[in-house]
């Protein structure tokens, strides 16, 4: 479904991407995994388009993606769940929600999408006049993958989602996340806690320095001595 090919991206004159490459199939859940700064969002943002490629390809459904406006690409089925979330904390749930099906084609399915996103988390709907700033970092976090469903995406791109959320709810947007994998929907999730992240994905990359350097299954990774030296006993 996504096939990058040693993509490679420049923020400024600094390079951040040099050689990263890794796959996604349709329904897989795979784990993208590395040390700060090691490229991750980048990888996410790139994909998405909000970071133009100086190298490789990006290959999404058969068609490449270079050069292709961010709005093109989530109306294709991509969505991204930002790296701290970026909500507009003085507008209300409902209205940051409404803010992941501004695309022509998903507009005119807002109300089902919002009651789709409310049946998810139905605390949402509780706070849905309320200011998204005045929520707890885990319900924020709710409204940013609530946005993102927003769009009926095939393809969920999830950056760090557990950051600064309560252990309780933690569990809950887990749940969450696997009802909706459960429906069809692929992800590709950037997680900080190696553990987590291995629980819930099915295979994973580690990038070091803008370079995918190791890729296998859950098991392949949990047995692979350089994975463990790498990760194994930093959380
Ligand atoms: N907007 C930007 N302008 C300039 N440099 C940037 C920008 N965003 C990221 N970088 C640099 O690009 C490299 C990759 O950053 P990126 O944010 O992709 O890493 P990351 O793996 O997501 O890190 P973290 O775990 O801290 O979120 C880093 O060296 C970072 O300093
Ligand atoms: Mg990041």
């Amino acid at each position: 479904m996504l096939e990058l090919a040693n993509l490679a991206v420049d923020h400024g004159s600094q390079r951040a991407l040099w050689d990263v490459s890794l796959e996604v199939r349709e329904k897989e859940l795979v784990g993208l995994l590395g040390a700060n700064g090691a490229g991750k969002s980048t990888t996410l943002g790139a994909i998405i388009g909000l970071y133009p490629t100086v190298g490789g390809t990006v290959r999404y459904r058969g068609e490449d993606l270079a050069g292709r406006p961010t709005s093109r690409n989530v109306a294709a089925g991509i969505a991204l769940v930002p790296e701290g979330r970026r909500l507009f904390g003085d507008m209300t749930v409902a209205e940051n929600l409404a803010m992941g099906a501004y695309a022509p084609a998903t507009r005119a399915g807002l109300a089902g999408a919002l009651e789709q996103v409310y049946a998810l988390f139905p605390i949402l709907a509780e706070k849905q006049r309320q200011k998204a700033g005045e929520l707890s970092g885990g319900q924020q976090q709710m409204v940013a993958i609530g946005r993102a469903l927003a769009s009926n995406p095939r393809l969920l791109l999830l950056d760090e989602p557990f950051i600064g959320v309560a252990p309780l709810l933690v569990e809950d947007i887990l749940r969450v996340l696997r009802q909706i994998a459960a429906g069809g929907v692929t992800m590709l999730l950037v997680e900080q806690n190696i553990h987590r992240a291995l629980d819930f994905v099915q295979r994973a990359y580690v990038i070091e320095n803008g370079r995918t350097v190791l890729e296998g299954t859950r098991e392949a990774l949990i047995s692979n001595p350089e994975f463990n030296n790498k990760f194994l006993g930093l959380d």
